[in-house]
């Protein structure tokens, strides 16, 4: 077993590490610099669609969520995401008109693969973004879209994470081009950022990124509770980051979309809470640095998490992650690694065994 981590202390920290071979592995042969194409090898017609469902559970879903803004903002199509229990069970609207996604790093997760065949049985055209190769859910679906991240071991997903969430960004650039929805410049802007993903995960891996997060991680791992704040196309980055911190240290996590901050979870904030407030380059980073503000105001500890060389949101946090500077729409991938370095070393500073966190499985193939 020794072997098989590969000198890392767990399969979880391996996996971590493996993500810009993982994203390179997503991504290759895929986008074309120099005409902008996107080939994803799927066959189904992009323009037929009016309308899309994405299915998931899980970490999963949230890399569906990532999707949804992203199709819907370079491909103009309204998109819905449901957890896979709920749609099963909500008689949900679909015609030969919709395309259900279905997102999954086993392809085997049961209530995904009864939504599927729900979604198929009323006429949906299907297709898959899955991890594992000839698994149940590709045998089933119209079409796959192959993430290659590789066997993900840890219970709590990372590398399969950022490979969905970019392969849900290379569907929405393959849609918006096919529909002509997504202008030339911002598309070619956005295919560029997509292809320096690797590079910009691999930095985040640096050893003083790192141990910056351990340190941040130690200084508060004994908190009761965590909130996690993010806005738009990163509000999924926060739901995440709880949720992997959940799965693993055992403390109880929250997420908001940062705007909704005031309409609840405002209520919980004191000198004991730590909130990571996702803080990076954005259209709406401003509104961002309110929500920073308003949380010191009732003294809560803000860790916030904001690109390299900005000094605006940092200047108001008690603790600060800095990111590598990215494109706002590639952005989650990025953002996601220092969540689960966050969790990842809130957890070991508890003891916690993070490959087998207690109550979980890596795949649930049963409801
Ligand atoms: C389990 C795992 C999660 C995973 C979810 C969906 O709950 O513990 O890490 O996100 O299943 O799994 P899937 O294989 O469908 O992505």
């Amino acid at each position: 077993e020794a072997a098989e981590k590969g000198g890392f202390d767990t399969y979880m920290l391996k996996e971590i590490y493996e993500q810009p071979q993982a994203l390179t592995n997503t991504l290759i042969g895929r986008l074309h610099d120099d005409t902008g194409e996107v080939n994803l090898d799927i066959n189904l017609d992009p323009a037929s669609f009016k309308r899309i469902s994405i299915i998931a559970c899980g970490t999963a879903f949230y890399a569906g969520l990532v999707g949804e803004y992203l199709i819907e903002q370079l491909a103009r199509i309204p998109v819905e995401v449901d957890v896979a229990s709920e749609y099963r069970y909500r008689s949900p609207l679909v015609s030969e008109n919709t395309l259900a996604i279905v997102i999954s790093q086993s392809g085997e997760t049961i209530d995904t693969l009864e939504a599927l065949r729900e979604a198929k049985k009323q006429g949906a055209k299907t297709l898959g973004v899955i991890n594992a190769k000839g698994s149940s859910m590709t045998r089933e679906v119209d079409d796959v879209l192959y993430i290659h991240a590789g066997p993900e071991i840890g219970v709590a997903s990372t590398k399969a994470y950022t490979a969905m969430v970019s392969g849900m960004l290379m569907l929405a650039l393959w849609l918006g081009r096919a529909r002509g929805t997504l202008n030339e410049e911002l598309g070619r802007e956005l295919l560029q950022g997509a292809r320096e993903l690797p590079r910009l995960v691999e930095e985040c891996l640096q050893p003083e990124r790192v141990e910056n997060i351990q340190r941040i991680a130690q200084k508060y791992h004994q908190a009761r509770d965590y909130l996690f704040l993010g806005r738009g196309v990163n509000s999924p980055t926060a739901f995440e980051g709880a949720l992997k911190l959940k799965e693993i240290s055992y403390i109880h996590a929250e997420a908001y979309a940062a705007g909704e901050m005031k309409h609840g979870p405002i209520a919980l904030i004191d000198e004991h809470l730590p909130v990571v407030v996702i803080a990076t380059e954005s259209f709406l980073l401003e509104k961002t640095i309110s929500n920073i503000q308003e949380v010191k105001a009732r003294s809560g500890k803000v860790i916030a998490v904001v690109s390299d060389g900005d000094t605006d949101a940092a200047r108001h946090a008690d603790d600060v992650i800095y990111v590598p500077r990215a494109a706002e729409m590639v952005s989650p991938v990025v953002n996601a690694v220092a969540m689960q370095l966050l969790a990842y070393f809130t957890a070991t500073a508890l003891n916690r065994d993070v490959d087998k966190p207690r109550n979980l499985a890596k795949s649930v193939t049963v409801e």
